[in-house]
């Protein structure tokens, strides 16, 4: 039997609607949205529509137009940091951030962009006064993650947000490893920039994604092209959301990613949440017994969300991974998780964690089978 553990990296299996969706959008619809006034166009509008409107509820927005659909989280990520920053602007961050936030920041600040990398504490958590300390009269904005790709680890965003605000900056949130399974209200946790990926936790098809700009922010596309409207003008128009959706829709993409939000709203966040975060504490509970297993996930249970990281003494994380691949066909990931600096605060690095991350189609005998196959790893 088949084990998926990877739901971290992107779900599996999807709801079968999801499926259905995707094949709706390609045989029976074709056509691509805003690009024409027939009724395939219009009906593909439609979906559209209907995908910004899911959106909006599940993430409580006041306004869907303010929701670009992207290819990823690290576009919605790059659009919300190159779309507002600006030479001379502070940033604040944390060791925590998956490559996504890290890279981008990381280029801004060759062009001028201030960086303060606030260091975490050994189990991810990053302090609030630590972040408040990195606060300088420029700061425009802190950008940190809702959760650990590699522990875990659940921030105090609403923390975060009220440092920023504070100070007149922004607020951005890579919600990767928390959308779908952790209740997110951009108004009551004052997100500002919610960058969202549609192939984890929303259960849409891979190659999906999604940012929501608040409506104060005066957000540059990242990239100029058709967009179906003011095609007088050679100038990139920034309406909301069509200037920033330039070239053609990935429309099965996104037909497949409303039906994994509407799937992930009538289970309900906090019951998938619970769900797996219930399976990560009996993975710990097998785990724990393994004297060879270090885990590297916060043992409290209201700090960590549905990702464990651990390590088998004398083994490398790839080897583990590898076997469980091969032996028991079991997929999890090993190695850094494209989190370098996430290592080096957990102390992982160089060698990395085996990574299982488990998703609402995962079950308790599979998580009994997976902890019954690490032993024979030893
Ligand atoms: C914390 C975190 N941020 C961002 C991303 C990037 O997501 P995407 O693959 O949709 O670009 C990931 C994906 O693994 C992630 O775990």
């Amino acid at each position: 039997m088949s084990i998926y553990l990877d739901n971290a990296a992107t779900s599996y299996p999807k709801p079968e609607p999801v499926y259905q969706a995707v094949m709706h959008a390609m045989r029976e619809i074709g056509a691509s949205p805003g690009r024409g006034g027939h009724r395939r166009s219009l009906e593909a509008g439609r979906i559209m529509f209907q995908a910004r409107e899911a959106a909006a509820a599940l993430f409580s927005v006041p306004d869907s137009s303010r929701i670009i659909f992207t290819h990823s989280a690290t576009e919605a990520l790059n659009m919300a940091l190159r779309g507002t920053l600006a030479p001379g602007d502070h940033v604040v961050t944390s060791s925590m951030e998956h490559n996504s936030l890290a890279r981008p920041l990381h280029q801004l600040e060759k062009q001028g962009v201030a960086l303060t990398i606030v260091q975490a504490g050994p189990d991810g958590v990053i302090d609030p006064v630590d972040v408040q300390r990195a606060l300088t009269p420029r700061t425009r904005m802190i950008a940190i993650g809702h959760v650990s790709n590699v522990s875990g680890t659940i921030q105090p965003i609403e923390q975060f947000s009220a440092i920023a605000h504070a100070a007149g900056a922004l607020f951005l949130l890579d919600a990767a490893q928390s959308a779908g399974s952790l209740p997110i209200n951009v108004v009551s946790a004052g997100i500002d920039l919610l960058a969202v990926p549609g192939h984890k936790g929303l259960y849409g098809p891979q190659g999906t994604g999604l940012l929501y700009a608040a409506s104060h922010i005066p957000l540059r596309p990242l990239l100029a092209g058709g967009t179906g409207t003011n095609s007088t003008s050679e100038d990139q128009p920034e309406g909301f959301p069509e200037g920033f959706e330039v070239g053609t829709h990935n429309l099965p993409g996104i037909a497949g990613l409303k039906a994994g939000m509407e799937f992930v709203m009538q289970q309900g966040v906090a019951v998938i949440g619970e769900h797996e975060r219930g399976l990560v504490s009996y993975a710990i509970e097998k785990l724990q017994l393994l004297k060879q297993v270090t885990l590297h996930t916060p043992l409290e249970t209201a700090l960590r969300a549905a990702v464990l990281s651990f390590t088998v003494a004398g083994k490398d994380s790839s080897a583990v991974a590898f076997e469980l691949d091969r032996r028991f066909d079991i997929a999890v990931r090993a190695g850094l998780h494209c989190a370098p600096r996430a290592h080096r605060t957990l102390g992982t690095f160089p060698g990395g964690t085996v990574r299982m991350s488990p998703g609402w189609f995962t079950t308790r005998e599979d998580i009994a089978m997976f902890a019954d196959a690490v032993v024979q790893c030893l």
